[in-house]
């Protein structure tokens, strides 16, 4: 059993201003970095996210903008940091590719797997596309033009450096097989095992020539070329927890066989996690170099999607995570980021879907809870929580269930389980459902008017540890809320404040 946790989101690239999908993977992750520090402990904990801020697009993105490409990432990258703040994201660390760390630990992989042979140079000849940069298969041209701008492509003829991926493919397809947990969930595994089961996969190329593209990072043993972007990208991962040592051993305290490893990623980007970062694994592996494993856990989650349509900068239908963080409050964006859209599935964001949401769980279930709990200790102990007595069976029944809820979210939450978010909050807003419907059962007011102060008070002090309870189990997801909890019940002592989330009341156009 693992001990340790080291969970990463992907490092975006800075030619765009983050969004929402961004937000996701960051407020999940985020969500999963909090639940095993309590579980583990804070110390056994990583959460890695950053920028990826080579290649093609930051190069043309920096051009646009006038400036140059370091200049230019060094802009946007505080844009990323700025929004993590705001979301209370509690990353311990932010790697970004320009770094001295990284780029050290790319070259010395690169010449490492040059050495071993799994990266060799050969001539690459292909359509180019010169205004598109990109290479096209031949069966993709439209009549010998350009399938994305409809210009002509030139037949280009160069020398590049390949990675090895066909070498590894039996083997690849054996671990995935043989590690359940390896790809998830499930149908996105089976989807890669299928395309490496029907696909003979062609060596990589990993390097791009110099005049085509600079804005990235030399290869030591070909200073005319620099590396593709995402051989350089998909290191972060190792480069922001380790290094080589002088025997080009890895060495980390977040990369051995007491830690286990989570990659949460989009699944536009499945492929290069699934494939090719496990073989450049296995190449390092294969080469000799110690203290490298394969992650424990890809997980692919699905798309936000805008009326159906993937979010993206190029559609022009991005929704801003600000606007709507500022609009109804950060613990509201990321509890329904995270309750709305099952982990692993498509879904649209909607204003109606959130604001629906917010009123029945956040307003009425959790929010009514608190308050009408707190009231009534102020009401009937001058807020002062009353000690159990003895307790009848529905006490007794009702703390069982509360007792059971951390084992329920923990399992909702492993990679297993698919890392069920959903499930996990459903846990949760049982027993905070539980617990309003034992108001409405047991009907305070009657007891108090019948002086029945024993029931009253063991019906009290079931709210509060309801309360307690719950509260400490929505602290991953809502950090500040449970805080906020935690201080109004004080200890002994309650401390109540204003209704934690007011009703949106519906809101009518505006003339
Ligand atoms: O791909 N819904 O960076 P990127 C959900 N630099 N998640 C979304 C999303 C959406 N509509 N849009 C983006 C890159 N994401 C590379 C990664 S990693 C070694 C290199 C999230 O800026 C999701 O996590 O295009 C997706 O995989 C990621 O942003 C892509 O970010
Ligand atoms: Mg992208």
């Amino acid at each position: 059993m693992a001990n340790k946790f080291y969970i990463t989101t992907p490092i975006y690239y800075v030619n765009d201003i983050p969004h929402i999908g961004h937000s996701y993977t960051t407020i999940a992750a985020d969500a999963l970095a909090r639940f095993n520090r309590r579980l583990l402990g804070e110390n056994q904990v990583w959460f890695l996210t950053g920028t990826d801020e080579h290649g093609q697009k930051i190069q043309r993105a920096s051009d646009e903008a006038k400036l140059t490409p370091q200049e230019f990432v060094d802009k946007v990258m505080v844009k990323f940091k700025e929004l993590w703040v705001k979301l209370d994201i509690s990353y311990n660390d932010f790697i970004r590719t320009t770094e001295e760390r990284h780029i050290k630990v790319v070259q010395k992989a690169l010449e490492i797997l040059y050495k071993s042979g799994d990266i060799y140079e050969d001539t690459y000849e292909g359509w180019y596309c010169t205004p598109c940069e990109t290479f096209w298969p031949e069966t993709q041209l439209v009549d010998h033009f350009c399938p994305d701008c409809h210009r002509p492509v030139e037949r280009i003829s160069e020398k590049n450096f390949f990675l090895k991926l066909g070498k590894y493919q039996q083997d690849l397809i054996k671990y995935i097989e043989e590690h359940k947990n390896f790809i998830r969930p499930d149908f996105r595994r089976n989807e890669v095992l299928s395309f490496l089961r029907l696909n003979k996969l062609e060596d990589l190329c990993i390097s791009r020539p110099k005049e085509r593209l600079s804005w990235g990072i030399p290869l030591t043993f070909s200073p005319g070329h620099v590396t593709y972007v995402w051989f350089d990208a998909l290191i972060n991962y190792m480069s922001a927890v380790g290094s080589f040592d002088e025997k080009n051993n890895y060495i980390s305290k977040w990369w051995d066989n007491e830690t286990e490893v989570v990659h949460l990623i989009g699944k536009d980007i499945l492929r290069h996690h699934a494939v090719y970062w496990p073989i450049m694994l296995m190449a390092l592996q294969q080469a000799g170099v110690k203290g490298v494993k394969l992650p424990d856990t890809i997980f692919a989650h699905g798309w936000w999607l805008n009326k159906d349509e993937k979010m993206s900068k190029s559609r022009g239908n991005v929704i801003s995570p600000l606007f709507m963080a500022d609009k109804f409050g950060v613990e509201t964006y990321r509890y329904f980021l995270l309750r709305d859209l099952p982990f692993g599935l498509d879904g649209n964001f909607s204003e109606e879907a959130f604001i629906k949401r917010f009123n029945s769980d956040l307003a009425n279930d959790l929010g009514n809870l608190v308050y009408r709990t707190l009231t009534m200790v102020e009401k009937y102990f001058q807020g002062v929580v009353p000690e159990f007595s003895s307790s009848g069976e529905r006490v007794k029944e009702i703390a069982a269930k509360l007792a059971a809820l951390p084992k329920e979210v923990e399992n909702s939450l492993k990679a297993e389980s698919d890392f069920n978010f959903v499930r996990a909050l459903e846990n949760i807003w049982e027993k905070i459902n539980l617990a309003n419907k034992y108001v409405e059962e047991t009907k305070p007011w009657n007891l108090a008017k019948e002086n029945k102060t024993e029931e009253l008070k063991n019906f009290i002090r079931l709210l509060v540890e309801a309360i307690r309870k719950t509260g400490a189990e929505i602290a991953p997801f809502m950090p500040r809320t449970a805080g906020t909890i935690n201080e109004e019940l004080g200890s002994g002592t309650i401390k109540k404040g204003k209704p934690l989330f007011p009703r949106i009341e519906d809101q009518k156009p505006k003339k």
